[in-house]
């Protein structure tokens, strides 16, 4: 099969605003700003919600934030776009969970989507830690939005591989497995990575969120921007671990070599692990974050 010619069916449309918001140059920080605030604005409905969000994110503040500029002065302008790509996202998931009809594939995949969200949700925060553990905070907002994508090709083959979904659940839930590419290669003849690859270069996304949703399991990372797909790979790991799952013989190949790439510490895991839970649930905008669909 020719995957890059694969029909995915019902695909999703990721709205012009975030794809215009990925493509800004941040050289010269007082032009971007601009930009990204007359490009919110086109969308009330967004501009809505990030306010909203925005005032999560800065609960401690006395004073609402009741407009956009505010929002870019105190949150900045890579917080502000991973809010907007934080938000769209969600509408994605959110309308797969709206449009299922009441019927059994329907409720598998109605958990399966508010599953993989809450997920991609742990995934980005961890990866946003990590940076910040690992003393690499420039990169915290750019991880933050690859590990909310990196399972986006779960969600696409969710939507468009309806008829086969429930057989692949039924083998999840049943088989020990090595990977879980394993299974989506048997049933689907590709896997989410690939669907992942696909999907993002058909929305024009920047090469840094393709290769990390493209390589997120891949042990021999092979891409410009290595860093962050070590990141994401290595908090998608530990979201794994904090949500009870058992690692695969892949997953501990993959923990061991990005931990060693990435410095990890004994105690970075330790926190990354554990303690972390206690300090995303004190984060309003983690726990906004989570209820964005349903
Ligand atoms: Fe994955
Ligand atoms: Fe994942």
């Amino acid at each position: 099969m020719n995957k890059d010619n694969l029909d995915i069916k019902d695909l999703p449309v990721f709205p012009q605003v975030a794809v215009k918001i990925l493509q800004i140059q941040e050289d010269n920080i007082d032009i971007s700003f601009k930009e990204l605030e007359s490009i919110i604005l086109l969308d009330p409905a967004l501009t809505a919600k990030i306010l909203k969000v925005a005032n999560s994110a800065l609960y401690a503040r006395q004073r609402e934030i009741t407009n956009l500029q505010q929002a870019l002065t105190l949150l900045g302008f890579k917080m502000v776009k991973s809010l907007v790509l934080l938000v769209s996202a969600s509408n994605i998931y959110s309308k797969n969970v709206k449009s299922q009809q009441q019927t059994t594939a329907a409720t598998v995949t109605k958990t399966s989507t508010a599953m993989i969200w809450r997920h991609s949700v742990v995934t980005a925060f961890i990866s946003k830690y990590v940076a910040t553990r690992i003393k690499n905070d420039e990169k915290k907002e750019d991880v933050f939005v690859a590990g909310l994508l990196h399972d986006i090709g779960r969600l696409i083959m969710m939507i468009s591989f309806k008829d086969k979904y429930e057989q692949y659940i039924a083998y999840l839930n049943q088989m020990s497995y090595k990977d879980i590419r394993e299974i989506e290669e048997k049933i689907f003849e590709i896997n989410h990575q690939e669907v992942g690859r696909i999907v993002l270069e058909k929305w024009n996304f920047p090469n840094e969120l393709i290769d990390a949703v493209a390589q997120h399991h891949v042990v021999q990372v092979d891409s410009k921007y290595k860093t962050t797909v070590q990141i994401v790979g290595v908090a998608n790991l530990f979201a794994k671990i904090i949500e009870n799952e058992n690692l695969s013989e892949n997953d501990r190949e993959l923990l061991a070599t990005f931990s060693k790439a990435l410095n990890i510490t004994k105690e970075d895991y330790d926190y990354l692990t554990g303690e972390i839970v206690n300090a995303l649930q004190n984060d309003e905008l983690y726990k906004m974050s989570t209820s964005l669909i349903g």
